[in-house]
């Protein structure tokens, strides 16, 4: 395997299994304020950036080069409201979409196809879930202070987790 590109991607392992930390965090947070609904999509979305740190742990061992399993640490765990869990979220996304599309860029100089046409479903699921935080952003910002509102809030995100993913189909 390219060692360029090795190295890289093993830097983004250790990104996605930060992510996966951050929305554990963000979930133990929102559980312990009372906000089950909001919990459940953030425990969900933990587990989606582990499958997506598998993803990329099994794409370096199959093409011949060894994943790195490095430490990371500790993610933040104090959020003032559930518009900083949020933001934080979308904040930590955009880092991320930049990070992807510096790997793609390094494929198209070093002419690796393969593993750029393995990045494109990263691509793609970087635009997903930055619409996705966008829109629960905008949700927020029209509950606003409203008790009532937010409490429907917490039901209905539960309906924006997406289907359940195991390592099986990673
Ligand atoms: Fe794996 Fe949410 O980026």
């Amino acid at each position: 395997m390219n060692k360029k590109i090795e190295k890289a991607i093993n830097e983004q392992i250790l990104k996605e299994n930060f992510s996966s930390q951050f929305y554990l965090s963000m979930a133990s947070w929102a559980e312990n304020q009372g906000l089950s609904g909001t919990a459940k999509f953030l425990y969900a979305h933990s587990d989606e950036e582990r499958m997506h740190m598998l993803k990329f742990v099994k794409f370096v061992n199959e093409r011949g080069g060894v994943a790195q399993i490095s430490g990371i640490e500790q993610p933040p765990h104090k959020f003032k409201s559930l518009n900083h869990v949020f933001e934080s979220l979308l904040e930590h996304e955009l880092m991320v979409t930049q990070s992807i599309n510096e790997i793609v860029d390094i494929c198209l100089k070093e002419k690796d196809f393969s593993t750029h046409n393995f990045l494109q479903w990263f691509v793609n699921e970087q635009l997903e879930e930055e619409a996705l935080a966008r829109n629960i952003l905008d949700k927020l910002k029209l509950i606003g202070e409203d008790k009532s509102g937010l409490y429907m809030f917490d039901k209905d995100i539960e309906t924006l987790i997406s289907a359940p993913k195991t390592t099986e189909n990673v």
